[in-house]
């Protein structure tokens, strides 16, 4: 069929029509967002002459990926996310609000309720016979002052680029720890360097990503929340300078303001010192948070999380 059958103004009629904006009750929000989804989705239909067998195709594959509860990862896969922080980072820009660490995606693997510890923690069970890892930091306000008490959640992957929990393979909460900031503000983990993932291979991401021609890996990352009263919750990642997918990042979660050089030791003295009998990797990774303000933008993101029982 050729393109351009349909006349804007009748789709935009239908549209709304469908969407109920000329009829009472419901919700307006909803009515007001459907309309616009509608008749772009009409225009897309229109203008590329979607036949009937690729308009059906691709809602089977939206089922598909529903069924393997993928959204958490297609979304950040089409930059959604990633976009989602930049019209964040935008508004706080607009509010006044600046000076902070720069904030990165979420992405799909965070488990809520990992062990809290004062100061520092331990966040590898021992199993995994990657390198060692120290990340050390400081949580600051904007101006230099140390945040005692505050919450420094991180998660990550393993040295095969697997997560506690969803890889079914780890303890529950390897590699998942909440660590309460000391008087100074500081924290220390010791963990495990991660490594970098890709989507499943029977993914339906990882098809998407075939289709459009793109890889479906990520960076190594280290994921964070950082929280504390009166201050704006913080969600980022740190990657690492050299990482093969550092710029293509599938997710788009690379930022530059968020790239650690890992510190390779291999002093006898400093191994003895960190109380470790091999070789280690360090990294420093500071933190800065702004304190709230009224009538911001919420940076506390309401979704689902999963518990590990
Ligand atoms: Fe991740």
């Amino acid at each position: 069929m050729p393109a351009d059958l349909i006349s804007k103004a009748d789709m935009k009629k239908l549209a709304a029509e469908a969407s109920g904006i000329s009829t009472p009750g419901g919700n307006a929000r909803v009515k007001e967002v459907t309309n616009r989804l509608l008749y772009r989705l009409m225009q897309v239909i229109d203008e590329c002459d979607v036949s009937m067998d690729e308009f059906w195709a691709a809602i089977g594959f939206i089922t598909q990926t529903a069924k393997n509860n993928e959204f958490g990862l297609m979304v950040p896969g089409v930059a959604l996310e990633h976009f989602l922080d930049l019209r964040l980072d935008e508004a706080e820009r607009l509010a006044g609000i600046s000076g902070g660490t720069m904030r990165t995606i979420e992405g799909p693997l965070y488990v809520a309720g990992a062990p809290l510890s004062k100061g520092e923690a331990r966040m590898d069970d021992g199993t995994d016979p990657g390198e060692v890892f120290f990340i050390a930091g400081q949580v600051k306000d904007e101006n230099g002052n140390p945040v005692a008490g505050a919450i420094v959640d991180i998660w990550h992957a393993n040295s095969k680029g697997g997560y506690s929990f969803i890889d079914g393979e780890q303890a529950p909460y390897n590699l998942r720890r909440r660590i309460e900031t000391d008087a100074k503000g500081n924290y220390l983990a010791r963990s495990i360097v991660p490594n970098g993932y890709g989507c499943p291979p029977e993914s339906a991401t990882r098809a998407l990503m075939n289709a459009l021609g793109r890889h479906a890996e990520r960076p190594a990352h280290v994921h964070f929340f950082v929280s504390s009263p009166g201050f704006r919750q913080l969600t980022t990642q740190f990657n690492f300078t050299g990482d093969k997918y550092l710029y293509t990042d599938f997710a788009f979660g690379t930022r530059d303001e968020l790239i650690v050089t890992l510190d390779r030791v291999t002093s006898a003295e400093e191994i003895r010192k960190a109380g470790v009998n091999r070789p280690f990797a360090r990294a420093k990774f500071d933190i800065v948070l702004v304190r709230e303000k009224v009538g911001a933008p919420a940076t506390i993101v309401q979704r689902e999380h999963v518990i590990a029982a």
